[in-house]
């Protein structure tokens, strides 16, 4: 493969590449790597600051507490809340997301009402909704995707109606890369009719520029791992008005305002939502990642998308290789090799240090509606090179020599 060398300057801030100079990691929607500045700024907040937040009287929890708070904001901004009390911290998406569908979801989807979710849902924003719809006896409509990958909008706009509650969609998948084009027109037609409208943005954050009040978004949810932060944080973005609303699901420590033996009255939202100690380290992991991210993010999806589109192409001529990645995704090629299982592919790929992701990607519903039970994933970050993607390339033309593809 003869791919033009795209100029990228951010490997070197990743030091997992030190210490695997020869690994081409391609499975960054799964999870990210991190960047020296993240790991310096948990480093500095262990050995210097950890305290209990929200609890101790004494100076070093304080400061903890104002660093932990500090990060809320900058969330806020990051996302262009209209303020950090519409930031819950979680353990991530899939936590933001079921907090909604347990907490509002009961508020708002009644017997006979319609939730519309896509069949490309990963299964952290279909399983919340299909539970909630079982419980209170009403209907979830699953969009169909076209057959480049991307989720039918057309559809959920025609199925949006009066019985509509909640619409609950990927800002932008994570087999097919497919970002949603009308959100924001889906927003005002799920308002107009009452309902509301939650962005799944575990994928999407990285490569788009968010601002959930352009958006109309109600609710939007996102890791930090995805994102070069740690795991085991994310955060839900809600409305104000909407928080106000919502009963705690967690209950515990550090959410109340009063409890006596027969009585409790919750604390403001977002207190309500984080019962028990935080994962403080992972909020300030998090604040580091989103300095790292919010000035090069356009620049990195910039060279992903460049080396995503080489990279589509030199895969696309390899016979046998069905494409399942949408043409402009901006950093995943998901595929499959005929007569290979991906998981036999991905260990061929594992033993020429290319590390990728196969299985069903938590997406059942989406691989039966393609008729494949699993398929391998290449997703590209800020970190990937021109090498690391030849050599995807190179080792999946190896492995159709060796395991004798029969060209389509
Ligand atoms: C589109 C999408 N939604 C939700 C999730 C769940 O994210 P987490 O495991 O960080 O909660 C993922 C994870 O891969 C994802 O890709």
């Amino acid at each position: 493969m003869n791919m033009s060398k795209i100029d990228q300057n951010w490997r070197a801030d990743f030091p997992i590449f030190a210490a695997h100079p020869d690994l081409a990691y391609l499975d960054q929607a799964a999870t990210g790597q991190y960047p020296q500045t993240v790991i310096d700024a948990m480093n500095a907040y262990m050995t210097t600051a950890n305290a209990p937040v929200h609890r101790g009287l004494y100076k070093l929890a304080y400061d903890a507490t104002n660093q932990f708070e500090a990060v809320r904001t900058q969330v806020a901004a990051f996302l262009g809340a209209a303020h950090a009390g519409e930031i819950v911290f979680t353990s991530g998406t899939t936590a933001a997301i079921n907090l909604v569908a347990q907490s509002f979801g009961p508020l708002v989807v009644d017997a006979g009402d319609e939730i519309i979710v896509s069949v490309a849902e990963h299964h952290s924003n279909f399983l919340p909704w299909r539970r909630l719809a079982g419980v209170r006896g009403a209907h979830l409509l699953i969009a169909p995707v076209h057959a480049d990958g991307a989720i039918d909008e057309e559809w959920v706009l025609a199925h949006i109606s009066r019985r509509t509650r909640v619409v609950a969609l990927a800002q932008e998948t994570n087999v097919s890369g497919a970002c949603l084009k009308q959100a924001r027109a889906i927003a005002d037609a799920v308002h107009q009719v009452g309902g509301y409208f939650l962005l799944d943005g575990a994928q999407g954050i990285a490569h788009n520029n968010v601002n959930v009040q352009q958006l109309g978004v109600d609710f939007y949810a996102f890791s930090g791992h995805k994102i070069y932060g740690p795991s085991g944080i994310g955060c839900l973005y809600a409305r104000a008005e909407l928080l106000l609303e919502m009963p705690p699901v967690t209950l515990g420590g550090g959410m109340i305002s009063e409890v006596g033996v027969h009585n409790v009255s919750w604390a403001p939202a977002p207190e309500r939502f984080e019962a028990g100690s935080q994962n403080t380290l992972g909020v300030v992991g998090l604040g580091a990642a989103l300095r790292y991210l919010q000035p090069r993010r356009q620049a990195m999806t910039v060279h992903c998308a460049a080396l995503t589109q080489q990279t589509r192409a030199a895969l696309a001529v390899i016979p046998g290789l069905t494409l399942y990645a949408h043409p402009e995704a901006a950093a995943t090629l998901s595929f499959n090799l005929a007569g290979v299982h991906p998981h036999d592919l991905a260990t061929f790929l594992d033993e020429q240090g290319v590390a990728v992701r196969a299985g069903h990607h938590c997406a059942q519903p989406l691989m039966t509606s393609l008729g494949v039970p699993a398929m391998l994933r290449a997703s590209l970050g800020a970190y990937t090179t021109a090498v690391d993607c030849e050599r995807l390339v190179t080792g999946v033309q190896d492995a159709a020599a060796f395991f004798q593809v029969a060209a389509r």
